[in-house]
């Protein structure tokens, strides 16, 4: 093949309106209702916000903030802006099991049960844990290089990125390896229902996986309590067993959790290994850093976090009287932290929509912040570096075959299929 047949990925512009224009974007911006355009490169518009309206009214009367230290001070003071979705999920899924999920999760409550289910999964991820999927990881990428090798024109999406999390999280909770097949689909289900707008089908979906999701958990626990593992390796065991001082979850709040557990790290990570592929065919020059310089990976991996972050929204919900950036709000005002935005603001990255492989310091705010700063952010990081980190050194020359489809999403940013040959 001749370099002709590739598609060469275009590097988006990124702050292409100014003045009015800019101004004008800032106003209109409206989660629920994204021109097309916006899917494929939202960071001029993210840009227009930072600049005109960095804290910005929406039509339904919630607010979008994009200032990294906007974004900061929310993360940090949970007594003000609660995490607890009840409220804003009563009218969205009405009583239904997607209801139930999301408010269950750890990720949608604050105190008290926050506090007691975050201790006993960040008790349950323990470095020990982490460090025993290590082998098995770079045996299962390796496995997966050898069979692209073969192939030569491969989805570095179907074929790659979206292989590893299943693998890694189904090892981490003791999925039998043939009992993985719904996962992914399951998960895509349930985190696709907190999209900002849902179509009927959507939400249908979304309560069958949840259903399906709880029915299949249940025989796993079943199982995994008549023959417990070792719960300083086995995540599930754990977290079934309790802290040892006492403290266990119901079951209702066991499954639910594991559900989250299960779908927390699937497609982000997903969509940071694919993220990071892209963005390095993007960057030839960055790339070839990378290769010249494999020390570098750590360092990339956070850039690769902080320039495509795989979840580019999170939300909370005043409980009290407040002000953010000098704007009033009343108590039970919804607010979205644009993640997106915050991790490409000039005045805490500088060049932000440069790419640099060894940005130093790099504080992004990809795992969020604070009391609910993401609890499986050191496996995150551990895959990212060994996929990207290790497909480099097999395929050095890979190359886009055809347009990729990205996912489509406001909240988590990724792809859904990036043809590609590698060999
Ligand atoms: C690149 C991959 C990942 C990204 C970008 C990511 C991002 C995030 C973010 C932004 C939050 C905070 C949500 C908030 O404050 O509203 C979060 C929470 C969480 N994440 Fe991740 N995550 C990733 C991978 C994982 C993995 C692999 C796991 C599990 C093995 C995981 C488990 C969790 C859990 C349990 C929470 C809830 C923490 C809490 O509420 O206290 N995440 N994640």
């Amino acid at each position: 093949m001749t370099t002709t047949e590739l598609w060469l990925p275009e590097r988006p512009a990124s702050a292409p309106w100014s003045g009015d224009k800019a101004r004008e974007v800032a106003r209109a911006f409206d989660p629920r209702d994204l021109p097309q355009t916006f899917y494929a490169n939202p960071y001029p518009t993210y840009h227009a916000l930072l600049e005109h309206d960095p804290v910005h009214l929406c039509p339904d009367g919630s607010y979008v903030i994009s200032r990294y230290d906007d974004l900061l001070r929310v993360y940090r003071d949970t007594a003000t802006f609660s995490s607890d979705k009840k409220k804003e999920f009563g009218p969205k899924y009405g009583d239904t099991p997607l209801f139930q999920h999301h408010t269950t999760s750890l990720v949608f409550n604050d105190p008290p049960l926050h506090t007691r289910v975050r201790r006993l999964i960040v008790g349950a991820l323990t470095p020990r844990a982490i460090a025993q999927t290590e082998p098995g990881l770079i045996g299962l990428v390796d496995g997966l290089l050898d069979a692209m090798a073969e192939r030569g024109d491969v989805d570095l999406i179907s074929d790659f990125a979206s292989a590893i999390p299943i693998e890694v999280i189904g090892n981490l909770l003791g999925v039998p390896r043939e009992e993985r097949g719904p996962l992914r689909n399951w998960s895509l289900a349930i985190l696709g229902a907190l999209e900002p707008v849902l179509t009927p089908e959507q939400e249908d979906r979304g309560n069958r996986a949840v259903v399906e999701f709880l029915d299949y958990l249940k025989g796993l626990v079943a199982a995994r309590r008549a023959s417990p593992g070792d719960p300083d390796i086995d995540v599930l065991t754990r977290l079934i067993e309790g802290d040892g001082d006492g403290e266990t979850l119901s079951e209702v709040e066991l499954l639910q959790n594991c559900i989250f557990i299960l779908n927390a790290g699937h497609e982000t990570t997903t969509n940071l290994i694919g993220n990071g592929l892209y963005a390095l065919m993007e960057w030839p020059d960055e790339r070839r850093r990378l290769i010249d310089n494999p020390d570098l990976i750590d360092s990339a991996v956070e850039e690769f976090l902080r320039f495509e972050s795989s979840n580019q929204l999170g939300n909370r919900i005043t409980t009290v009287e407040t002000e953010i950036g000098g704007v009033a709000m009343p108590p039970e005002t919804r607010i979205t932290l644009c993640i997106g935005a915050a991790n490409r603001d000039p005045r805490q990255f500088p060049n932000p929509d440069r790419l640099d492989l060894s940005r130093k310091p790099n504080k992004h705010l990809a795992f969020g912040s604070g009391a609910h700063t993401c609890a499986g952010l050191s496996l995150a990081r551990l895959e990212g570096k060994i996929a990207i980190g290790r497909f480099l050194a097999r395929f050095p020359d890979y190359a886009l075959s055809a347009e990729p489809t990205r996912g489509g999403r406001v909240r988590f940013r990724g792809f859904l299929s990036i043809p590609a040959r590698v060999g």
